[in-house]
């Protein structure tokens, strides 16, 4: 009703005095440091710059058509992603060359190829070791079984290297990741495809030792008895995320389904 009794004018210099007397800057905020920006900036290296030619193989070729087939014709460029891992996985990482030769086959911009492959942390845009070592350092795996802190002091004493840097041999290479989801089986790490889980100081030197050992036996020297341990927890007792100490809920028989609600 006031409103209404107000004259527009008045109402109108109200405004613009309340919008007025409201400051014009932002706080300042923090962010986190950025020491680095490898992950937006690439820069041409001899082992990685577009004058290196790549092209799929013919298998590849073959499996590109078929994941083309998912996706109508004119949305062909939502196929990028699972193209850029197979590139990366014919290449060994997602070179500047794999992304353009994405690029062409989608009829993309190459700077569109270049913002998915710069946003995913899963595609790496340098050369990574034989075995690309990710350890899972979030809270659970920090909490879990021995802790992740000492499981990644282990993998930098095993291997004699940093994070984010790859062994002289170029079997290896090591970093810190977020959480992979295997929290349940905490402490773990991803080693290329594989997970192992409710790893130890003992088991993670046994299993980067048995990978070390079966390189070497891929190189024709002494092929049998390399034993690397299968993915999933090692030396646990575990299958697979089932509780270590057995069933301890839901141990009697289930009500019929007649009585979860008296009142039907
Ligand atoms: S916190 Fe490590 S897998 Fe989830």
């Amino acid at each position: 009703m006031a409103s209404k009794l107000t004259p527009l004018f008045m109402r109108t210099a109200f405004r613009a005095a309340r919008q007025a007397s409201r400051p014009q800057t932002r706080a300042i905020s923090m962010s986190a440091a950025r020491r680095s920006d490898t992950l937006m900036v690439h820069r041409n290296t001899p082992d990685n710059n577009p004058d290196i030619p790549f092209k799929f193989t013919e298998k590849n070729e073959a499996i590109i058509t078929e994941i083309l087939k998912r996706y109508p014709p004119q949305y062909k460029k939502a196929a990028v992603m699972p193209i850029l891992d197979l590139g990366q996985r014919q290449a060994g990482f997602t070179s500047i060359s794999v992304m353009n030769e994405v690029a062409r086959i989608l009829d993309m911009p190459p700077m569109r190829v270049y913002e998915v492959a710069s946003f995913y942390t899963m595609y790496n845009r340098t050369p990574v070791g034989k075995f690309h070592v990710q350890a899972c350092t979030t809270t659970p795996c920090q909490l879990g079984g021995c802790g992740s802190d000492v499981i990644v002091k282990t993998i930098k004493e095993e291997l004699d290297i940093k994070q984010g840097e790859t062994t002289a041999d170029g079997l290896f290479t090591f970093i810190e990741v977020e959480c992979l989801g295997a929290c349940v089986n905490a402490p773990m790490v991803q080693i290329n495809d594989d997970y192992y889980e409710d790893l130890t100081p003992e088991t993670t030197r046994k299993l980067l030792s048995a990978l070390r050992e079966s390189a070497a036996a891929v190189g024709g020297k002494s092929a049998a008895d390399v034993k690397v341990p299968a993915p999933g927890p090692i030396e646990s007792g575990r299958q697979t995320c089932e509780n270590s100490k057995g069933i301890t809920n839901l141990t009697s028989e289930p009500w019929g389904v007649e009585t979860t609600r008296q009142d039907l």
